[in-house]
């Protein structure tokens, strides 16, 4: 089986694959080694991110000469939950690094990884990188509606994308919305859940044995379904390709409206204390 070709289109007309690999504590050198059996199965999208500190690790796979970058669609992140403040200059340097790190002349999307009181900052630095065409696209992480609508009246350029925790416990409706209408293409993470609670679901449970599927396609193929890219991450070869085999599964209404009625959770997450004080 090969990782299947779907693409959505950014607002720019740049497309990005609508199934891609986490990295996201991809450390140990087997695990690293699934990017690279991902990438020789047809797989594209890459996220990755300068806080998950493989980016070398990473840059060394995906610079293999039988690899062409033009057939990678390289995602990172600037890391900007610390408490300092960040100047362009600290942008322009962690840019800088990743590229070296990633072994690569340019990335595909580059994100804000947390919304705070610098990312007006960060995004300037972003909207140059963008239009000197050193990333193809750029976009942010984690924000919430009200930060998203904010945002986007202050910056010149308006986000490509919003990268989000995204589960059927916690489907982020209104957000999820908004940025279609805005034409904002929606990233999700952590797909199961919290603790991967979802996996103990016995609405989805039922749904998985109905379609002859797991829990995990299920609920990788109502966010796809819903236009929505998906990025789970497994340490596991069997789980990242059974991960990618969703598209013959075929969700109807009354499937769909289950999982719509599955009670939602408030989740909570450290950085919160950082977004609330956002003033901007
Ligand atoms: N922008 C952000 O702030 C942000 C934050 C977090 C993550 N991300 C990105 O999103 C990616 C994915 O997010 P995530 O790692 O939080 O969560 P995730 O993709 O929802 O899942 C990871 C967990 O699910 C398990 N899993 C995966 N497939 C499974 C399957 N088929 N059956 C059972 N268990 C399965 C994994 O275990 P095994 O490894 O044992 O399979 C792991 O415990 C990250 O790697 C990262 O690239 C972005």
């Amino acid at each position: 089986m090969e990782i299947f070709k779907k693409n959505l289109k950014l607002y720019n007309d740049i497309e990005i694959p609508m199934y891609g690999m986490g990295t996201y504590r991809i450390l140990k050198e087997d695990e690293l080694n699934l990017i690279n059996k991902f990438i020789n199965k047809g797989g594209q999208l890459i996220d990755c991110a300068y806080f998950y500190d493989n980016q070398d690790k990473i840059g060394q796979i995906i610079s293999q000469p039988h690899i062409k970058r033009k057939d990678l669609f390289i995602v990172s992140k600037v890391w900007n939950a610390n408490k300092f403040k960040l100047t362009k200059e600290d942008v322009y340097k962690q840019f800088e690094q990743t590229l070296k790190d990633l072994k690569t002349e340019y990335l595909d999307l580059y994100l804000i990884h947390w919304p705070n009181k610098d990312s007006i900052i960060v995004w300037e630095v972003l909207e140059e990188l963008y239009k000197n065409k050193k990333v193809k696209a750029i976009g942010v992480c984690n924000f919430r509606l009200n930060q998203l609508k904010q945002f986007i009246k202050d910056v010149n350029i308006k986000p490509m994308v919003n990268q989000i925790q995204l589960s059927v416990d916690h489907n982020r409706e209104k957000l999820v919305e908004y940025c279609h209408a805005n034409n904002i293409v929606v990233m999700g993470w952590r797909h199961l859940g919290v603790n991967n609670i979802n996996l103990d679901n016995p609405v989805l449970k039922q749904i998985a044995e109905k379609h002859n599927s797991t829990i995990s396609q299920t609920c990788l193929k109502y966010e796809h379904d819903k236009n929505i890219v998906v990025m789970p991450k497994s340490s596991k070869w069997d789980r990242v390709m059974s991960n990618a085999n969703i598209l013959d599964i075929s969700l109807d209404e009354e499937d769909k409206k289950l999982i719509k009625n599955i009670k939602q959770t408030k989740i909570y997450w450290p950085m919160d204390y950082i977004s609330k004080k956002v003033s901007w």
